[in-house]
């Protein structure tokens, strides 16, 4: 060998590896519309040089995708990338299990684009431990407007309206309501009308600080009333039905309205209906609010150099200006990033970013508690629990509340 090359073989065999980013993905973006805005994140990230492995976990709101989570945590073998979201980030992040983003963060100003509400979430003892996607509202109601035409009903803005609207319908021979009776949808549903019945304050009360006073009123006994009389105005073809076969429903024209977060408008959109003509977004009957909720992604620690160079490489990307305006656009949802363009996004996106605003001004933005913003998982699991064994029997209002407060109060 002459001089050179041992010198060269030498460098070579000290050059570090370039670490080639890697990571494998566990979501339950699975739907029409949610694939298509997952397959955009795919896309963005093959682009840059990643290596992407696929690990959907169907079922809408993403209880079967936690139930895998746990199951490869405690086999060592977790995700290098996961959608989790609200407490569940701290939750995870308190025991050690996750990275920080820190780096990233720093490196592209996380702290000055992230809204503080959505920081706060993301964050755990000062540090980074999610990157956020979007924000999705839940307190949506969509509409087709043939269909109420049809039936001569206008669309409802309060409760009373509501249930008039929907006993016409019925009389037309409408579905007034598609619903998929699942624990999760339920739950949406509830606080959709607790939101709409008792204002943005109540819903903190009782949903948020769990304040018994609040969850055994009499208002909260009208939420329940509200929830039977919902009850009568879906098919008998609900029960476990996922969201989307739901969302299918409205668009043939079978049903008249769905009550649903704007992962809706993802799916409408995929299966080209168009806003303002086909289906019309409008807010929950009731009281004016916001419900947030807001997808994000937590990435487990790795030894593996191509897996941890692939996590910063999916943060970045993730909350970069290209990948916020095309997912979100294809995901119904808006920004996480507060300095975005508007122009690519429909009227219901720019009314859901103006109403957001009202809503923090007002102190009236509130988190989704069936979507995993709002309290620990056992609480969640307690209110769901007595939702859907009060809208699946003839339990009366008083007795779910008696049984709601005491079953809050041995989760928390
Ligand atoms: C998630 C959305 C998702 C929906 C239905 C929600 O909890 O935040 O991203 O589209 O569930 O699966």
């Amino acid at each position: 060998m002459t001089a050179l090359a041992t010198i060269m073989a030498g460098a070579l065999m000290a050059a570090p590896a370039k670490a080639e980013p890697a990571v494998e993905v566990l979501h339950y973006w699975t739907s029409g519309g949610e694939s298509k805005a997952a397959g955009a994140l795919r896309q963005d990230f093959e682009a840059a040089g990643g290596k992407w492995i696929d690990a959907p976990v169907a079922g809408g709101g993403g209880d079967a995708a936690s139930t895998v989570l746990r199951s490869r945590v405690l086999a060592g073998d977790p995700p290098n990338a996961v959608q989790l979201k609200g407490p569940n980030i701290k939750d995870w992040a308190a025991q050690g299990k996750l990275a920080t983003l820190d780096e990233v963060a720093k490196a592209e100003n996380w702290d000055a684009i992230l809204p503080p509400q959505i920081r706060d979430v993301v964050t755990y003892k000062g540090h980074y431990y999610a990157v956020p996607v979007n924000i999705h509202r839940v307190n949506w109601m969509w509409v087709n407007p043939k269909v109420m035409e049809k039936a001569g009903v206008a669309i409802p803005k309060t409760w009373d309206e509501f249930n008039t609207a929907a006993d016409k319908l019925k009389a037309a021979g409408i579905i007034p309501l598609a619903h998929g009776g699942q624990p999760w949808q339920e739950g949406a549903l509830f606080e959709d009308v607790t939101l709409g019945l008792g204002g943005p304050d109540f819903y903190r009360k009782a949903l948020v600080e769990l304040d018994a006073k609040a969850l055994t009123s009499d208002t909260m006994v009208k939420v329940f009333d509200q929830m039977r009389k919902l009850r009568g105005y879906v098919d008998d073809g609900f029960p476990g039905r996922e969201w989307n076969l739901a969302a299918g429903l409205l668009m043939n024209g079978q049903a008249a309205m769905q009550i649903m977060g704007d992962w809706e408008k993802g799916e409408l959109t995929a299966a080209g209906k168009v806003p303002g003509k086909d289906f019309v977004c409008a807010h929950v009957p009731g009281q004016f609010g916001y419900i947030v909720n807001s997808d994000s992604f937590v990435m487990f620690s790795s030894a593996n150099a191509d897996r941890a160079a692939g996590q910063k490489l999916l943060a970045k990307l993730i909350l970069g200006k290209k990948f916020q305006e095309t997912f979100n656009v294809l995901k119904g949802s808006i920004p996480a990033r507060q300095d975005m363009a508007r122009d690519s996004f429909d009227e219901c996106a720019v009314k859901s970013m103006d109403d957001l605003k009202t809503a923090i001004d007002t102190n009236s933005a509130v988190p989704s508690m069936a979507h995993e913003m709002a309290v620990p998982g056992a609480v969640r699991g307690a209110f769901l629990d007595v939702v859907t064994a009060h809208f699946n029997s003839t339990m009366t209002s008083q007795e779910a509340v008696k049984r709601l407060a005491e079953a809050v109060d041995l989760a928390k």
